[in-house]
């Protein structure tokens, strides 16, 4: 509804259009990239069982360290990784926006690689954070010593790579993420959203975190969980990055709810049931996005360019 009322915004947000893909009712959004598999009856049943039990408990504020949440997470996770690694949020798109509060922000910069995930863009300036856009090659990759060399010119404060990628599918090799990282002055983001839908799961970037104490990684419960609905979104990285980074920022949020194993559980549900129909078991299926390659297009609305006129284009 617009009413013409002149409000005090930011005059670096006038003009500037929400997020806007489109909530279609039909049975499969691509262009949100929602798993079309609602979850179990076993799992909604836990879930209700949970809320209830929260629900008791609403006059107090939740965990603020969401201790319990992180523990699940880090355990999911594996790669040594324990609770004081992870950090979680009301879906992947806060985490991000939260390591853009902390470690971006006025007089500092983003770098992306597009086409990618649309939001990153956005979110980079809403928190008045100058977005440059690089290119990816004719193939949506990322060639290392072209994204050395523009990392190392304009040294931005974070730099976003996504893998698999969205929309194009297209997984980066870990040595792309690890010469990114040696190359650049502030924090690497490694969105890993769909990591699940890996061919080769072995090529997260969670591998590089005990040597780059300023990269990382973004995961989802929203994509092959099947809980977009849940936002729940968490990172894992040096334990320095909550404590130092986006606890800062941490007040301004609400935090998901979760009990002591209560998300353990559900990562088994969802597994048991996820398995056969994603081919999370080992099979390559047609589900899944490919090393270099780009075998599913992912979120067909999602590869414009949401920058709009504050974002820098670079082409290197
Ligand atoms: C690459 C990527 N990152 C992050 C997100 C945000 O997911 P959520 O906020 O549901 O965790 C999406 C959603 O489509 C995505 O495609």
């Amino acid at each position: 509804m617009k009413t013409g009322l002149a409000l005090p915004l930011r005059a670096d947000l006038a003009g500037r259009e929400p997020y806007g893909a489109p909530q279609l009712d039909v049975a499969v959004r691509l262009n949100t990239n929602e798993n079309p598999y609602p979850p179990p009856p076993g799992l909604v049943r836990q879930i209700t069982e949970a809320a209830a039990a929260a629900a008791a408990g609403l006059n107090r504020y939740p965990d603020r360290d969401a201790l319990a949440l992180r523990a699940d997470l880090a355990a999911y996770l594996g790669h040594g990784l324990d609770a004081g690694q992870l950090w979680a949020a009301n879906g992947s798109n806060e985490i991000i926006q939260q390591l853009c509060q902390a470690f971006g922000g006025p007089g500092r910069s983003a770098l992306g690689f597009e086409p990618s995930y649309s939001m990153h863009p956005i979110i980079s300036q809403t928190t008045s954070t100058r977005w440059i856009a690089a290119s990816r090659d004719s193939g949506f990759g990322i060639n290392a010593d072209r994204a050395v060399a523009t990392v190392r010119e304009l040294r931005p404060d974070l730099v976003f790579l996504t893998s698999p990628n969205n929309p194009t599918g297209t997984a980066l090799p870990l040595d792309v993420i690890e010469a990114v990282c040696e190359a650049a002055p502030g924090m690497v983001l490694a969105d890993e959203a769909y990591a699940e839908f890996a061919r080769d799961r072995q090529g997260t970037a969670l591998r590089l975190l005990p040597r780059f104490p300023r990269l990382v990684v973004v995961r989802t419960m929203s994509k092959a969980f099947a809980l977009a609905g849940a936002r729940v979104g968490y990172l894992a990285g040096d334990p320095a990055v909550d404590s130092g980074g986006t606890g800062r920022a941490r007040h301004l949020a609400a935090r998901p709810r979760a009990g002591r194993g209560g998300l353990r559980r559900q990562f088994r549900a969802v597994r048991q049931v996820r398995r056969p129909a994603l081919g999370l078991a080992g099979a390559a299926g047609p589900r899944r996005a490919g090393q270099g390659g780009r075998p599913a297009a992912m979120a067909a609305g999602e590869h414009r360019s949401a920058a709009g006129d504050g974002a820098v284009p670079y082409r290197a």
